[in-house]
C-alpha cells in the first residue's frame, strides 16, 4: 500500500463461501444497505473486479478451462487478483471507501490448493500474496453451509453453472475443509463465521452487524 494515513483508509472485507452459500446476493444486499446508511462502500468480486480481471474471469469460467490444470488456473487467478488489487481495491481503500469483495485469496487456498490437491503451491501462494498485499489485512466473513445444501441451491439457480459448480460433493467438501483450514490461520478478530443454513434475514442481519462493527 502507499503511504496513506492508515486511519483514513477504508476497510477491506472479503465474503467467502462455497457454491450456493448466498455470499454474492448477501454481499450485494449489504453494500446497498450500508450505502443507504451513508457509508462509502464498493462491492467487487473475484475472479474479476476490474476490466482486465473480468476478461481473465471469462477465460477461467469458459468451457476450454475444463481442460486446464490446477497450476494454470492458479496462475490465472493470481494474475486477475493482482490487477483487481491495483485497479480497484487499493485505489478505493486509499480514498477512504470500504471494499467488500465476493471471494479473494481464501478461495484460491480452498479451491486450487486443497480441493484441487496442489499442496506444492503453498509456499508460492504465501510469497505471492505477501508481495501483492504489502501489509493489507482483509477481514473475512465466511458463510458456512453444508456442501450438499449449497450445491442443491446452486443447481436450482437460473444462472448457468460453471465447471466448478459441476464437480462432485467430495470436491465441494474439500473446498469447505480448505476454507476452514485457511481461516484457522487468520487472527480471530479478522474472521467471522456465519451459519448460512439459517433463514436469509438472520444471515443478512448477522452479516450487517459484523461489517458495521468493522467499518464503524
Ligand atoms: P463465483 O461463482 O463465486 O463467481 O466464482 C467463480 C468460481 O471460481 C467458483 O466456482 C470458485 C472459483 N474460484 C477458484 O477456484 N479460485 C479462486 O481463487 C477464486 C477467486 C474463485
Amino acid at each position: 500500500m502507499m503511504e496513506t494515513d492508515i486511519d483514513k483508509r477504508g476497510k477491506f472485507i472479503v465474503f467467502e463461501g462455497g457454491e450456493g452459500s448466498g455470499k454474492s446476493s448477501i454481499s450485494k444486499w449489504l453494500v446497498e444497505r450500508l450505502a443507504s446508511e451513508g457509508h462509502m462502500v464498493r462491492w467487487t468480486r473475484e475472479p474479476g473486479g476490474s476490466p482486465f480481471a473480468e476478461k481473465i474471469r471469462t477465460l477461467i469460467l469458459s468451457d476450454d478451462a475444463r481442460h486446464a490444470d490446477a497450476e494454470t488456473l492458479f496462475a490465472l487467478f493470481l494474475a486477475a487478483r493482482r490487477d483487481h488489487l491495483k485497479q480497484t481495491i487499493i485505489p478505493h481503500l486509499e480514498v477512504g471507501a470500504s471494499v467488500i469483495s465476493d471471494r479473494f485469496m481464501s478461495s484460491t487456498w480452498a479451491y486450487q490448493l486443497v480441493a484441487q490437491e496442489q499442496p506444492q503451491l503453498r509456499e508460492l501462494f504465501h510469497q505471492m500474496h505477501a508481495h501483492y498485499l504489502d501489509g493489507l489485512e482483509p477481514h473475512y466473513v465466511f458463510l458456512d453451509v453444508p456442501p450438499e445444501v449449497g450445491l442443491r441451491r446452486a443447481k436450482s439457480r437460473p444462472e448457468a453453472t460453471t465447471h466448478f459448480d459441476e464437480r462432485d460433493v467430495a470436491f465441494h467438501t474439500r473446498v469447505r475443509d480448505g476454507f476452514l483450514e485457511f481461516f484457522s490461520t487468520i487472527p480471530k478478530e479478522r474472521i467471522t463465521v456465519i451459519d448460512a443454513h439459517e433463514p436469509l434475514e438472520r444471515v443478512q442481519e448477522r452479516a450487517h452487524a459484523t461489517v458495521r462493527s468493522i467499518i464503524g
